[in-house]
């Protein structure tokens, strides 16, 4: 249980907050590349503020606060040049950085033009989705998770959440509920609407470990029945710091994103890499992208899914879950653990220190630690992955599975044969 004040320092993302300055410290992505096909620009919102994100017609992002110094005319509206944005009003210029270049109106005075400043950030392209930096100078690495550099079919599910994206985070670290939510209350939607849930959420946790690695914390569950050498067990899968959660399968890797659009609302991606071994595709340009329901026009949230199961549980939570009245047990660890690292990071930053997460070295790829035979039912999980989890309402679900059976049968082939 928090206090009401500790519960607020937690979820605030606003500027000046404690927790809006430590997550102004990562990149998140708030586009992807197809946006900006119609429209060179495109207003965004991130940890409680406004911005214009742009495309120059040489390629380049740029973004930027979006309302103009000048009279507060929304910037989305502007002329996009090479080397910024211009104003659609009077035409004001600004360079990537926010500096005022030019004033038409108002006779090239300098001094005034020089004193004003727009907010502005950085931006870049990776993996189909364009990524923003809106913290202090230098801005660190944008980290090249392994998901989004590998080659394979890619399939990217998204929407808007009416929650803090703390909540999300913190069912991030809470093993136990797959049993409930994702098995037996899975198993009694299936009866009382008509279809069949899968089983294979219903197997008892029987420990759970949490440790701290350099990206966050790597989830560790045994299972009823299983092993040490079991790969939930022995590998596990890491809730990346402070935004995201890293699952996979058989030939299957997500990388799960909740960008904090502002206290009381999350921008919840699904970004799955498919690349079975023997099976053959042709390489996309950019992910597959789709935006994937939760609530029915009634307000009903739509839960005959995995992760419709999961919105259920963080958008019932309410906007911002008052923590004053939880009561937290055992089982609940890891979201204690959360809390603390959360808690260390912020005053890492205000000791002027990198928090946990941050990359300062170019590199190509960085690959993550993570489960491939996920609650030990194999190639099986994958199909349910497909069917029932986070691809259920994929444009390109039918190809999806198409392409994980055909290169199962591929590699069977390949394997009798030699
Ligand atoms: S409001 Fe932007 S130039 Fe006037
Ligand atoms: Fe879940």
């Amino acid at each position: 249980m928090l206090t009401v004040e500790q519960n607020e320092e937690l979820t605030s993302v606003g500027p000046g907050t404690r927790m809006g300055e430590l997550l102004r410290r990562y990149w998140y992505p708030l586009a992807f590349e197809q946006d900006f096909d119609a429209r060179p620009a495109k207003s965004v919102r991130l940890l409680g503020e406004d911005w214009t994100l742009y495309k120059t017609p040489s390629g380049k992002y740029g973004i930027i606060g979006e309302h103009c110094p000048h009279r507060r005319a929304s910037l989305t509206y502007g002329v996009v040049h090479d080397d910024g944005i211009r104003c659609g009003y009077h035409g004001w210029r600004f360079a990537f950085d926010g500096q005022c270049l030019e004033q038409p109106a108002e006779d090239d005075n300098t001094n005034f033009r020089n004193r004003v400043r727009a907010k502005a950030g950085q931006a870049q392209t990776l993996g189909g989705m364009v990524w923003v930096y809106v913290g202090p100078a230098p801005a660190p690495e944008l980290p090249r998770f392994d998901v989004y550099v590998l080659d394979g079919v890619r399939d990217v599910g998204y929407t808007t959440l009416p929650c803090n994206w703390l909540q999300i985070m913190e069912n991030s670290v809470d093993p136990h509920h797959v049993e409930w939510l994702h098995g037996y209350y899975f198993e009694f939607l299936g009866k009382t609407s008509g279809f069949d849930a899968p089983k294979s959420f219903q197997k008892k946790h029987m420990k759970v470990a949490f440790d701290e690695f350099e990206f966050g914390i790597i989830k560790r569950r045994m299972l009823e029945g299983h092993t040490d050498q079991d790969d939930d067990w022995k590998i596990g899968h890491p809730m990346m710091f402070p935004y995201g959660m890293r699952v996979g399968g058989q030939w299957i890797d997500q990388m799960q994103i909740r960008v904090p659009i502002d206290d009381t609302h999350t921008w919840k991606v699904f970004y799955t890499l498919h690349h079975p071994e023997g099976g053959t595709w042709e390489h996309q340009d950019r992910p597959v992208v789709y935006e994937f329901p939760w609530r029915r026009d009634d307000g009903t949230l739509i839960t005959d899914y995995v992760e419709g199961q999961d919105v259920m549980a963080w958008v019932s939570q309410g906007e911002i879950v008052d923590r004053s009245q939880e009561h937290l047990g055992r089982s609940d660890a890891g979201v204690a653990m959360l809390r603390k690292m959360f808690k260390e990071n912020m005053s890492r930053v205000e000791n002027g220190q990198d928090p946990l997460g941050t990359v300062r070295t170019p590199h190509e790829v960085i690959e993550l630690p993570c489960e491939k035979d996920k609650f030990g039912a194999g190639t099986a999980f994958t199909d349910q992955w497909i069917t029932g989890g986070s691809m259920r309402y994929a444009p390109i679900r039918d190809e999806l599975l198409a392409l994980h059976r055909d290169a199962a049968a591929a590699r069977e082939k390949a394997a009798t044969s030699g």
